[in-house]
This record gives structure tokens, sequence and C-alpha cells, in this order.
């Protein structure tokens, strides 16, 4: 039987074993997919030996997506461009590969699954530490005709801004700064699993906006209550985007 993982620390909360069996059901291929936590010191022996073993292919979550990054041999364009890795597998003559799925799930999610279109349409990312990274390609991708990234610590928003220019429309504006509304507003931060808020103007929100977070809960996340009391036309959290990233790996 084809032996499959996801790599994480912690890793007791994963839903990727569930995901990936209901896949496996779905196409009726028989495999085993487990949930591995790795030493936060040894996740490179850990995954080297996964492979040794015989291992098929890995996601791989929080904390390693870099490490992941770091130790593989070849990546693809979109987990080049991510920073980080989400996906490995090794190809027939032996190299271990990279991928990032977490920008396409998004997107898919946004676009095919919630049906909300990106192309033509101003999109605001906040945020600006791995998980945007892994996006803003794919966004991009999508063909808005603007994509703004803002963020609290300012620099890190221009940076990335530079780093994707010649993928398209982006440009970096602080978020005292951020002026007229949005087609669709992504919270990439990270303040969401604190139950806080980035301090963002309430005029970034009409009832023609869409929100999206990419947290996920089993209450309306922080950042989405807040984008519902503004006037949020429409709320979305990232238990899609979980999923489609999934997909797209599982694929
Ligand atoms: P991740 O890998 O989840 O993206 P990260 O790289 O540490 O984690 O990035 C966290 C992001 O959430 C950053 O954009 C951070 O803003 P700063 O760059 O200013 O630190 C943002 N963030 C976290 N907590 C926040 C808060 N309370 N308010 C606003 N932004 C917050």
């Amino acid at each position: 039987m084809d032996l499959y993982a996801v790599f994480g620390n912690p890793i007791g909360h994963s839903k990727s074993p569930l995901i990936h069996g209901h896949f496996a059901q779905q196409t009726e291929q028989d495999l085993e997919y487990i949930a591995i936590q790795a030493p936060i010191d040894g996740f490179e022996k850990d995954v080297r030996q996964f492979f040794e073993k015989g291992g098929k292919g890995a996601n791989v979550t929080v904390p390693f997506k870099e490490q992941a990054w770091q130790m593989v041999d070849r990546k693809t364009e979109r987990a080049e461009l991510a920073g980080a890795v989400n996906t490995l597998y090794k190809d027939e003559a032996g190299l271990l590969w990279g991928d990032n799925t977490d920008g396409v799930g998004m997107v898919t999610d946004i676009t095919h699954n919630c049906m909300v279109p990106i192309k033509d349409k101003r999109v605001l990312i906040i945020g600006a530490g791995g998980a945007v990274k892994g996006v803003i390609k794919p966004v991009l991708d999508a063909e808005p005709s603007a994509l703004v990234i803002t963020n609290r610590t300012f620099s890190k928003a221009e940076d990335l801004a530079a780093a994707f220019s010649v993928y398209g429309p982006v440009s970096a504006v602080p978020m005292a700064e951020l002026g007229e509304s949005f087609d669709l507003v992504i919270n990439g931060t990270s303040a969401s699993l604190g139950g806080q808020l980035p301090d963002l103007p309430e005029g970034i929100v009409s009832g023609a906006t869409t929100t999206y977070d990419m947290m996920y809960a089993a209450q309306k996340t922080t950042f989405n209550q807040w984008a519902e009391n503004c006037g949020a036309v429409k709320t979305i959290d990232g238990l899609g985007m979980l999923i489609e990233q999934a997909a797209e790996a599982f694929f």
C-alpha cells in the first residue's frame, strides 16, 4: 500500500489524514496517509527516513515549511517564489521535489467554490509574513486589476510588492492610507489566532466587498466579524483553502 504523510509540530489536530483519506476513497486508491510529529530539530532527518522507507509523498505544515524549502533538491516555480514548501515527492531519478499548493488552493476556493471573481477586481491583502508570500503569485495569476499589500510593519509590505512587481500590478500602501473600498480583502495575518485585529480603516470594506480570512475556526473569525460589522456582502474563512491545497497536493 502506498504511504503518504503530513509532517508538523504539533500535528495532533491536523485534518490532512481525514481529507486525503476522503480523496483516496473518491478516486478508489489504496493508500495510507499518516500524521508524523517531527521533533523541532529533527524534521529533515525524519523526512529523509520516510522517503528511504518507501514513502511516496508528503505534506508539510507549521513550523517546517521553510525548512522543507531549504532541504529539497528541486522546487516548482510557485514553491521557489513562495519561499516555503508544503508538498514533497521524489521523481524517478530519486530527486526530492518541493511544491507549494497553498496559493493555488486559496485562489481555487475563492473563485471556484465561493464563485467570487478576482479577474479585473481590486484586491487587498493584509499581512506580509510567510503565509502571504505564498499566495501573491497565484493571486496575480488570477489577473486582478490591482493588488495592494498592507501590513503593520510597512517595510515588509514594500519588500513583497517590490519582489513580485514583475508578475503583475502589485503595490504596497500603509494601513492608514488605504482609502476607498476593495472588491476582495484577504486577511493573511496571524492576528486572528489570538483574537486580535489589525488596525484597519473601516472604509476598505463596503457593501460590495467580500472578505477572506486565511484562518478558520468553528465560529466566525475576529476579522470576518469585524468585516460583517463594516457591511461586507460575504465573509469566508480558510477551511476551503485547507481542502483545496490538499486537493492540489493529492493531484
Ligand atoms: P505566517 O507564517 O503565519 O505568515 P509570520 O511570518 O510571523 O507568520 O507573519 C505574521 C503576519 O501577521 C505579519 O504580517 C504580522 O505583522 P508584522 O509584520 O507587523 O509583524 C501580522 N500580525 C500578527 N499579529 C498582528 C496583529 N496583532 N496586528 C496586525 N498584524 C499582525
